[in-house]
Protein backbone atom coordinates (compact mmCIF):
# COMPACT_ATOMS: atom_id res chain seq x y z
CA UNK A 1 0.00 0.00 0.00
CA UNK A 2 1.32 3.23 -1.07
CA UNK A 3 2.18 4.85 2.38
CA UNK A 4 1.53 8.76 0.45
CA UNK A 5 -0.67 9.74 -2.25
CA UNK A 6 -0.68 12.99 -4.04
CA UNK A 7 -3.60 13.82 -6.32
CA UNK A 8 -4.15 16.51 -9.08
CA UNK A 9 -8.00 17.03 -9.13
CA UNK A 10 -8.18 17.97 -12.46
CA UNK A 11 -11.72 17.84 -15.03
CA UNK A 12 -14.24 19.39 -12.76
CA UNK A 13 -15.10 22.14 -15.26
CA UNK A 14 -15.39 19.58 -18.32
CA UNK A 15 -17.41 17.07 -16.51
CA UNK A 16 -19.92 20.08 -15.57
CA UNK A 17 -19.84 21.22 -19.65
CA UNK A 18 -20.86 17.65 -20.36
CA UNK A 19 -23.91 17.60 -18.63
CA UNK A 20 -24.50 21.29 -19.59
CA UNK A 21 -24.02 23.12 -16.50
CA UNK A 22 -21.50 25.57 -15.34
CA UNK A 23 -18.02 24.95 -14.62
CA UNK A 24 -18.98 25.39 -10.73
CA UNK A 25 -21.21 22.70 -10.33
CA UNK A 26 -18.32 20.84 -11.56
CA UNK A 27 -16.40 21.84 -8.30
CA UNK A 28 -19.23 21.53 -6.24
CA UNK A 29 -19.47 17.55 -6.98
CA UNK A 30 -15.49 17.78 -7.03
CA UNK A 31 -16.01 18.22 -3.35
CA UNK A 32 -18.24 14.76 -3.15
CA UNK A 33 -15.81 12.62 -5.03
CA UNK A 34 -12.90 13.99 -2.42
CA UNK A 35 -15.03 13.06 0.28
CA UNK A 36 -15.15 9.64 -0.95
CA UNK A 37 -11.46 9.94 -2.06
CA UNK A 38 -10.84 10.59 1.84
CA UNK A 39 -12.63 7.76 3.29
CA UNK A 40 -11.47 5.26 0.70
CA UNK A 41 -7.85 6.08 1.63
CA UNK A 42 -8.57 5.80 5.27
CA UNK A 43 -10.39 2.47 5.01
CA UNK A 44 -7.44 0.93 2.82
CA UNK A 45 -4.25 2.26 4.94
CA UNK A 46 -3.08 5.04 2.99
CA UNK A 47 -1.75 7.61 5.46
CA UNK A 48 -1.28 10.76 3.93
CA UNK A 49 -3.48 11.78 0.95
CA UNK A 50 -2.83 15.53 -0.58
CA UNK A 51 -4.64 16.95 -3.06
CA UNK A 52 -4.38 19.99 -5.24
CA UNK A 53 -7.24 22.38 -4.86
CA UNK A 54 -6.16 25.67 -6.42
CA UNK A 55 -2.51 26.02 -7.73
CA UNK A 56 -0.27 29.86 -7.80
CA UNK A 57 -1.79 29.95 -11.52
CA UNK A 58 -5.37 29.22 -10.80
CA UNK A 59 -5.86 33.19 -9.78
CA UNK A 60 -5.65 33.73 -13.67
CA UNK A 61 -9.46 32.33 -14.33
CA UNK A 62 -12.49 34.53 -14.55
CA UNK A 63 -13.12 36.27 -11.16
CA UNK A 64 -16.54 35.11 -10.45
CA UNK A 65 -15.05 31.14 -10.98
CA UNK A 66 -11.99 32.15 -8.14
CA UNK A 67 -14.24 33.90 -5.84
CA UNK A 68 -16.83 30.60 -6.08
CA UNK A 69 -14.15 28.55 -5.29
CA UNK A 70 -12.71 30.43 -2.04
CA UNK A 71 -16.91 30.60 -1.04
CA UNK A 72 -16.25 26.84 -1.78
CA UNK A 73 -12.88 26.26 0.28
CA UNK A 74 -14.43 28.02 3.28
CA UNK A 75 -17.87 26.18 3.13
CA UNK A 76 -16.27 22.77 2.83
CA UNK A 77 -13.82 23.42 5.86
CA UNK A 78 -17.02 24.84 8.20
CA UNK A 79 -18.99 22.06 7.63
CA UNK A 80 -16.44 18.96 7.24
CA UNK A 81 -13.68 19.54 9.66
CA UNK A 82 -16.21 18.33 12.68
CA UNK A 83 -16.31 14.96 10.36
CA UNK A 84 -12.66 14.88 9.65
CA UNK A 85 -11.89 15.03 13.56
CA UNK A 86 -14.27 12.63 14.43
CA UNK A 87 -13.02 10.26 12.07
CA UNK A 88 -9.38 10.86 13.52
CA UNK A 89 -8.09 12.42 10.52
CA UNK A 90 -5.70 15.30 10.25
CA UNK A 91 -6.00 18.20 8.22
CA UNK A 92 -3.16 20.14 6.95
CA UNK A 93 -3.07 23.19 4.00
CA UNK A 94 -0.15 24.23 2.25
CA UNK A 95 0.42 26.65 -0.11
CA UNK A 96 0.73 30.49 0.36
CA UNK A 97 -2.44 32.05 2.20
CA UNK A 98 -1.44 35.72 2.13
CA UNK A 99 -4.12 35.99 -0.42
CA UNK A 100 -6.58 34.65 1.25
CA UNK A 101 -9.00 36.64 3.18
CA UNK A 102 -9.33 36.94 6.80
CA UNK A 103 -11.93 34.72 7.66
CA UNK A 104 -10.36 31.95 5.19
CA UNK A 105 -7.58 32.04 6.94
CA UNK A 106 -8.78 32.09 10.55
CA UNK A 107 -10.77 29.24 9.55
CA UNK A 108 -7.92 27.35 7.99
CA UNK A 109 -5.85 27.62 11.25
CA UNK A 110 -8.91 26.40 13.45
CA UNK A 111 -8.96 23.42 11.03
CA UNK A 112 -5.71 22.66 11.79
CA UNK A 113 -5.10 23.82 15.31
CA UNK A 114 -8.28 21.24 15.91
CA UNK A 115 -7.39 18.32 14.18
CA UNK A 116 -3.54 18.39 15.10
CA UNK A 117 -3.17 15.40 16.72
CA UNK A 118 -5.15 13.02 14.83
CA UNK A 119 -3.30 9.97 13.54
CA UNK A 120 -5.71 7.97 11.34
CA UNK A 121 -4.50 9.71 7.87
CA UNK A 122 -2.90 13.04 7.21
CA UNK A 123 -5.61 14.90 4.56
CA UNK A 124 -3.09 17.99 3.04
CA UNK A 125 -4.84 20.51 0.84
CA UNK A 126 -2.78 22.40 -1.34
CA UNK A 127 -4.11 26.03 -1.88
CA UNK A 128 -2.56 28.73 -3.58
CA UNK A 129 0.15 26.41 -3.69
CA UNK A 130 3.09 26.03 -6.43
CA UNK A 131 6.06 24.14 -6.49
CA UNK A 132 8.12 27.00 -7.21
CA UNK A 133 6.79 28.72 -4.69
CA UNK A 134 7.29 25.98 -2.21
CA UNK A 135 11.11 25.99 -3.11
CA UNK A 136 11.58 29.27 -3.06
CA UNK A 137 9.83 29.75 0.21
CA UNK A 138 11.99 27.09 1.48
CA UNK A 139 15.27 28.93 0.52
CA UNK A 140 14.19 31.92 1.72
CA UNK A 141 13.14 31.04 5.21
CA UNK A 142 16.48 28.88 5.39
CA UNK A 143 18.35 31.67 4.97
CA UNK A 144 16.21 34.00 7.08
CA UNK A 145 17.06 31.62 10.02
CA UNK A 146 20.68 30.77 8.73
CA UNK A 147 22.41 33.66 7.11
CA UNK A 148 25.70 31.40 7.07
CA UNK A 149 24.25 28.81 4.81
CA UNK A 150 24.15 31.82 1.78
CA UNK A 151 27.71 30.24 0.61
CA UNK A 152 26.62 27.10 0.05
CA UNK A 153 24.15 24.81 1.65
CA UNK A 154 22.18 20.74 1.11
CA UNK A 155 19.36 19.05 0.66
CA UNK A 156 18.93 18.14 4.53
CA UNK A 157 19.49 22.20 5.23
CA UNK A 158 16.42 23.19 2.71
CA UNK A 159 14.46 19.84 2.89
CA UNK A 160 12.93 21.19 6.65
CA UNK A 161 11.85 23.94 4.98
CA UNK A 162 9.61 22.54 2.78
CA UNK A 163 6.04 22.39 2.26
CA UNK A 164 5.09 18.42 3.53
CA UNK A 165 8.70 18.15 5.32
CA UNK A 166 6.50 16.02 7.91
CA UNK A 167 5.19 13.70 5.22
CA UNK A 168 7.25 11.02 3.53
CA UNK A 169 7.84 11.48 -0.43
CA UNK A 170 4.26 10.94 -2.20
CA UNK A 171 4.82 6.78 -3.33
CA UNK A 172 1.65 7.27 -6.07
CA UNK A 173 0.67 10.22 -7.75
CA UNK A 174 -2.86 10.34 -9.58
CA UNK A 175 -3.79 12.89 -12.38
CA UNK A 176 -7.44 12.84 -13.18
CA UNK A 177 -9.09 14.67 -16.28
CA UNK A 178 -6.57 13.46 -19.33
CA UNK A 179 -3.98 16.17 -19.20
CA UNK A 180 -0.36 14.58 -18.45
CA UNK A 181 1.28 17.21 -16.73
CA UNK A 182 2.34 18.28 -13.07
CA UNK A 183 0.79 21.72 -13.30
CA UNK A 184 3.67 23.02 -10.90
CA UNK A 185 2.61 20.27 -7.95
CA UNK A 186 5.09 19.46 -5.89
CA UNK A 187 7.82 19.36 -7.93
CA UNK A 188 10.33 19.07 -5.38
CA UNK A 189 8.99 16.09 -3.59
CA UNK A 190 7.72 14.11 -7.11
CA UNK A 191 11.33 13.04 -7.97
CA UNK A 192 10.66 9.76 -7.79
CA UNK A 193 7.05 9.21 -7.14
CA UNK A 194 5.27 6.61 -9.24
CA UNK A 195 2.82 8.66 -12.15
CA UNK A 196 -0.39 7.67 -12.81
CA UNK A 197 -2.66 9.31 -15.51
CA UNK A 198 -6.56 8.49 -16.09
CA UNK A 199 -8.87 9.89 -18.43
CA UNK A 200 -11.78 9.86 -15.86
CA UNK A 201 -12.63 13.28 -14.44
CA UNK A 202 -12.55 14.06 -11.10
CA UNK A 203 -15.99 14.68 -9.88
CA UNK A 204 -16.15 10.61 -11.56
CA UNK A 205 -13.25 9.50 -9.79
CA UNK A 206 -13.92 7.34 -6.28
CA UNK A 207 -12.94 4.13 -4.58
CA UNK A 208 -13.21 1.87 -7.53
CA UNK A 209 -10.89 4.10 -9.67
CA UNK A 210 -8.27 4.54 -6.82
CA UNK A 211 -8.49 0.79 -6.06
CA UNK A 212 -7.45 0.82 -9.88
CA UNK A 213 -4.61 3.14 -9.31
CA UNK A 214 -3.35 1.53 -6.49
CA UNK A 215 -3.18 -1.93 -8.09
CA UNK A 216 -1.42 0.05 -11.13
CA UNK A 217 0.91 1.12 -8.52
CA UNK A 218 1.85 -2.20 -7.13
CA UNK A 219 2.88 -3.66 -10.41
CA UNK A 220 5.56 -1.02 -10.70
CA UNK A 221 9.27 -2.03 -9.59
CA UNK A 222 10.61 0.97 -7.78
CA UNK A 223 14.46 0.79 -8.36
CA UNK A 224 15.61 4.26 -6.67
CA UNK A 225 18.61 4.75 -9.11
CA UNK A 226 19.69 1.02 -8.64
CA UNK A 227 19.28 -2.06 -11.19
CA UNK A 228 16.31 -4.52 -11.33
CA UNK A 229 19.05 -7.06 -10.30
CA UNK A 230 20.07 -5.33 -7.26
CA UNK A 231 16.62 -5.14 -6.25
CA UNK A 232 16.72 -8.91 -5.99
CA UNK A 233 13.45 -10.93 -7.54
CA UNK A 234 11.79 -7.32 -9.19
CA UNK A 235 10.05 -6.50 -5.89
CA UNK A 236 8.42 -3.11 -5.05
CA UNK A 237 9.43 -0.75 -3.06
CA UNK A 238 12.68 -1.35 -1.76
CA UNK A 239 14.19 1.60 0.20
CA UNK A 240 14.14 5.33 -0.16
CA UNK A 241 16.48 7.08 -2.66
CA UNK A 242 19.13 8.52 -0.11
CA UNK A 243 19.12 4.44 1.84
C1 LIG B 1 -9.79 21.19 -11.46
O1 LIG B 1 -10.77 21.18 -12.44
C2 LIG B 1 -10.17 22.07 -10.30
C3 LIG B 1 -9.40 23.31 -10.19
C4 LIG B 1 -8.38 23.67 -10.92
C5 LIG B 1 -9.83 24.21 -9.14
P1 LIG B 1 -10.77 22.23 -13.62
O2 LIG B 1 -11.58 23.40 -13.19
O3 LIG B 1 -9.38 22.53 -14.03
O4 LIG B 1 -11.54 21.43 -14.75
P2 LIG B 1 -11.20 21.42 -16.29
O5 LIG B 1 -9.76 21.04 -16.44
O6 LIG B 1 -11.46 22.80 -16.79
O7 LIG B 1 -12.13 20.41 -16.85
C1 LIG C 1 -4.13 22.00 -11.85
O1 LIG C 1 -5.25 21.98 -12.67
C2 LIG C 1 -4.47 22.59 -10.53
C3 LIG C 1 -5.54 21.95 -9.77
C4 LIG C 1 -6.15 20.84 -10.03
C5 LIG C 1 -5.88 22.65 -8.59
P1 LIG C 1 -5.41 23.02 -13.88
O2 LIG C 1 -6.58 22.55 -14.64
O3 LIG C 1 -5.43 24.40 -13.37
O4 LIG C 1 -4.04 22.79 -14.69
P2 LIG C 1 -3.64 23.25 -16.15
O5 LIG C 1 -3.72 24.73 -16.18
O6 LIG C 1 -4.59 22.62 -17.11
O7 LIG C 1 -2.24 22.73 -16.34
MG1 LIG D 1 -8.13 21.72 -15.42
Amino acid sequence: MPRHIAVIMDGNGRWAKQRFMPRVAGHQRGVEALREVVKACRTLGVEYLTVFAFSSENWRRPADEVSFLMSLFLKMLEREVAKLHQNNIRLKIIGDRSRFDDKLRQTMQDAEQLTAGNTALTLTIAANYGGRWDMMNAVQNMLGEHPELARGFSEEDLSPYLAMSDAPEPDLFIRTGGEQRISNFMLWQLAYTELYFTDTLWPAFGQKELEKAIASYQRRERRFGRTSEQLGGGQNDKGAPHA
